[in-house]
Formats: structure tokens, sequence, C-alpha cells
């Protein structure tokens, strides 16, 4: 057994070997290091910019919602496979949001309710959107990012939003 740590979110897993995707924030394998030389970003002294602060703060915003709406998803879910599936994406959306506050060193906003269908594929196609969206939204807050843990924390995301659609996707098939 060892400890691996994500350098996104900063948790560790503890495994035989490192898993393809961190299991809270859904990071790819590549920020995945070994826990003597991870150096996660919510660990680094960052000097956040202004255009940066405001790219976070609605990077919060969005994720918290999708939070909520997953969980709405997880409840209205047909299968328990959905129902557990929308509670990890929640789950994962959350710890977005925390890296965030992390990140800014702020307190967590409150989270409101949101509504869903209690359709699936209704919410799978809602889902979509909503990965869609973010994925494209933190592809310009990568580019606009001059801070460098930033452009990797977004450049992450954009993975992690992008993987999340491919795992809706072979449900809407
Ligand atoms: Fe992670
Ligand atoms: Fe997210």
């Amino acid at each position: 057994m060892q400890t691996f740590i994500c350098e996104i979110c900063g948790d560790a897993y503890i495994g035989e070997a490192k898993p393809h995707n961190c299991p809270f924030c859904g990071a790819r394998m590549s920020f995945i290091k070994d826990g003597n030389e991870a150096n996660p970003i919510v660990n680094q002294q960052v000097e956040v910019s202004e255009v940066s602060r405001k790219n976070l703060l609605e990077t919060l915003d969005l994720e918290i919602k999708a939070n909520a709406i997953y969980l709405c998803m997880a409840n209205q879910a047909s299968t328990y496979e959905i129902k557990a599936m929308y509670k990890r994406l929640a789950k994962i959306e959350l710890e977005h949001a925390v890296i965030v506050t992390k990140i800014l060193k702020i307190e967590m906003p409150a989270s409101g309710e949101e509504a869903c269908s209690t359709e699936d594929v209704e919410n799978f196609k809602k889902t979509l959107e909503l990965e869609d969206h973010a994925q494209k939204l933190y592809v310009d807050f990568a580019k606009q990012a001059i801070e460098q843990p930033i452009k990797i924390f977004f450049t992450a995301l954009t993975q992690v939003e992008g993987d999340h659609g491919i795992l809706i996707e072979k449900y809407l098939k």
C-alpha cells in the first residue's frame, strides 16, 4: 500500500497503484503523484489576479449549482446505478467548489436547491449541457489565467467535465 496525492484537490488516495482518475475531484492520473513528490495547488501560495478571481468566483457558483442539480437527479434516478453515479458527480462538483474556496481563502457559500426532471433521459441531456458549458468556460479560464497553478487547475477541470460528458453520453445510447 502507498499514499498518493492529487495535485489538484490535495486529497490522499491510499492504494496499491495510482487510480486512473482522482476519486475526489476526478482529475486524471497525470495529476496524481507519489505522496512525497506531490505539490498540490491548494497548498501553494497563489497571488490571484483580478481576472482569475472573477473566473474562480464564477466557477464556485457554477460548481455549487451543479452539486445541487446532481443531488436532485440522484433523488429522481430510476435505478441504483444512476442514483449512485449522480451522487458521485455531485460530490466531485462539490470538491471543485472546495478547491476554489481554498485557492481564494474564502468560506463556502450556502447552497440552494435546484430543480431537475423526473425522467432520467431529460436529466442526462441537461447534464450534457451543463458539462459542455463548464468545459468550454474552463478552456477560456485556463487561457486567461496568468498564474501557473490556476492555469493547471482549469486545465484539469476542463478534462474532468469533458470526462463527465463522455460518461453521460454512454447512458444516452
Ligand atoms: Fe483530486
Ligand atoms: Fe466541476
